[in-house]
């Protein structure tokens, strides 16, 4: 969703900003702007399309020179992506000007009373109405820029992370979070304002988060302020060392950030049962867990909830939780869960599940299930994030920042957070043997090998995917633990390539699925060893009668369906519940290849965010 970058010191604003705006490419947008004060003037920039297209329009429009100013990606929310609609917008007036993520729900009656009031607006957007109520509040009130910006925020409904400043006092920005990410990175005086701390980690690794319904003044020489937004009370400023360094996110010699994600699964999934799984002494340790071990223990069942990629990892754990734990299982999309009036109580556990801990829709899930008595216990990849700190307990995922729009490596490390907790549960519960639970410990511990080794399968892959990457229709197919795969693959192909696909149950290929099969559509089928194998390779055979094109995912030294197959792809051996972290591999790198075959922008693919901060 929108980025928000902002600079204020005794650096030039100008590159600092541009590049911060580059890092923040990933989290999706459809257009960018900038807005510097150069010492006499306030200069604003502004296009639809990229940085880049941003980078050659300033080149002609603005001077560069100056220490303070804010710059903005944008995705459209109210009103179309063209360039008066981009970020940042100015007041009437033209001394304010603002960057603004989220959305100002009553906008339009603000906008009414105002144009009541003699203003006039270019665009079709909320923020410009938020600036010149910022402006009129100022005006009518005489009070300085953070007390106006506290004033309007009290008579907006919505959500917002927005930074403003005044051309006639440019010393100072004002900036202010509910619901929309926001972080300030302080260095020797300077400060740094960006959505995510991926545009000042090669400044500073001081960084403040703002929480929701706070803001902060930051001035120049004075240091920066937070107080709540509601009734003016002082919070202290927290300041936090980032432990995250700069290489992590960046490319690292490959094309693109998905394909760095998908390489780098080994050692993420390594990472995330570091220091939990213990084979040698038969355990596994999660503070989270074990601190609520009687909530789980006493849950009439678990509710996940989720979005997107983390409600297919959600939907994996359900056959994990169940197969292993005993425990009843629901998973709904965080979407339809908070507007639905859900059934739950005080011993309901909810798991939700997010990589970048700030989906609008599973934030606002976990406060209705709060609200409701349950126990909320958060899987997330980014540390403090909004669900992380709304979540009664968690279990963090060490997956490292992704950045690649197609989840990868945040799935197959969230299944292995599950795992490992319906591992303890069901350690705990009785409900697994002291040599099942062994052997989990020790195929679990194999994994990355595996990883690796279905990793291999790269150039065959590509091969894959050069025969059908001009297909309009793909099918997959999964039973089981590897249903959720399907769903997965298929997603991963529409997110990136646009190639419509659909994910499905094998068994339910017959009401309805089938009638689309013909010599033209190629079906990706899951036929691992384990888990109804053999009703799967009849399936395939009902798809190769029809003419189907068959790519098997298939256990190493399959032969049964390499005869009927028009191609295989292998993945190693290992246990049922365990063998989606190894199938999903080669549907990642399918879709990859077909997307870069097709040239498209695989890493920022159209109309996606990479964090849906707004319902
Ligand atoms: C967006 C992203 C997906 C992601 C989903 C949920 O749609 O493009 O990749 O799966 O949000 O995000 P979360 O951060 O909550 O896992």
């Amino acid at each position: 969703m929108c980025g928000i970058v902002g600079y204020i010191g005794t650096r030039e604003a100008y590159p600092i900003i541009i590049e911060g705006l580059k890092r923040l490419e990933y989290r999706g947008y459809d257009s960018a702007g900038i807005a510097i004060f150069d010492g006499t003037d306030l200069k604003v920039s502004k296009t639809k399309g990229k940085v880049s297209d941003l980078e050659e329009r300033a080149e002609k429009e603005i001077t560069k020179h100056g220490n303070i100013g804010i710059g903005h990606t944008r995705w459209a929310t109210h009103g179309v992506p063209n360039d008066v609609n981009s970020h940042p917008h100015l007041s009437n007036s033209g001394d304010l000007v603002i960057i603004h993520n989220g959305i100002i729900e009553n906008y339009e009656s603000l906008k009414q009373e105002l144009i009541s009031r003699g203003y006039t607006f270019k665009s079709d957007t909320d923020t410009e109405v938020l600036i010149n109520l910022i402006e009129d509040v100022k005006i009518q009130e005489n009070v300085k820029l953070g007390q106006a910006v506290q004033i309007a925020l009290n008579q907006v409904i919505g959500a917002y992370a927005i930074a403003v400043f005044d051309k006639t006092k440019p010393e100072e920005i004002v900036i202010a979070r509910l619901g929309s990410p926001l972080a300030v990175g302080v260095g020797e005086n300077e400060f740094f304002i960006a959505s995510d701390a991926s545009p000042f980690l090669e400044y500073t690794k001081n960084a403040i988060y703002l929480e929701d319904e706070e803001m902060a003044i930051i001035r120049f020489h004075k240091g920066i302020k937070v107080r709540k937004i509601k009734d003016d009370s002082i919070v202290p400023a927290y300041v936090q060392e980032l432990q995250m360094n700069l290489e992590q996110i960046e490319k690292g010699g490959y094309d693109h950030f998905m394909l760095k994600e998908i390489h780098e699964q080994p050692k993420a999934i390594t990472d995330t049962y570091r220091g939990r799984l213990l084979r040698n002494e038969a355990i596994i340790k999660m503070a989270g867990v074990e601190d609520n071990m009687k909530k789980f223990l006493n849950a009439n069942r678990i509710i996940i909830v989720a979005c997107g990629t983390s409600w297919h990892a959600g939907l994996v754990a359900e056959y994990i939780f169940e197969e292993l734990a005993r425990i009843p299982v629901e998973v709904e999309y965080a979407s339809e869960f908070r507007y639905r009036n859900p059934i739950i109580g005080e011993n309901d556990v909810v798991i939700a599940i997010s990589q970048s801990g700030e989906t609008a829709d599973t934030l606002a899930a976990i406060k209705l299930a709060k609200s409701k008595g349950a126990f909320v216990f958060g899987v997330c990849n980014v540390v403090g994030s909004s669900i992380a700190r709304e979540t009664h307990a968690g279990a963090y995922t060490h997956a490292g920042p992704e950045i690649g729009v197609a989840s990868t490596k945040a799935f197959t490390t969230q299944i292995t957070v599950l795992t490992l907790i319906a591992l303890r549960l069901a350690r705990a519960k009785g409900t697994i043997s002291s040599s099942g639970f062994r052997q989990h410990l020790l195929e679990l511990e194999l994994i990355p090998k595996k990883v690796e080794e279905a990793l291999e399968s790269d150039a065959h892959i590509k091969m894959i995917a050069d025969v059908y990457k001009n297909s309009r229709n793909c099918l997959y197919l999964g039973r089981g633990f590897n249903f959720p795969v399907a769903l997965e693959g298929a997603l991963k192909l529409k997110e990136i390539s646009y190639i419509h696909a659909e994910g499905y149950p094998a068994a339910e290929m017959k009401h309805g699925p089938i009638a689309l099969i013909d010599e033209n559509m190629p079906i990706i089928v899951i036929a691992t060893k384990k888990g109804h194998y053999e009703k799967v390779v009849s399936n395939i055979q009902e798809i190769k009668s029809r003419k189907g094109k068959i790519i098997g995912i298939v256990t190493k030294g399959d032969t049964q369906v390499r005869e009927l197959a028009d191609h295989i792809i292998e993945v190693p051996d290992t246990l049922e519940s365990l063998s989606p972290l190894l199938t999903t591999i080669p549907l990642q790198l399918l879709s990859y290849h077909i997307a870069v075959l097709l040239d498209k922008n695989v890493d920022q693919p159209r109309n996606l965010a990479k964090s849906v901060t707004v319902e």
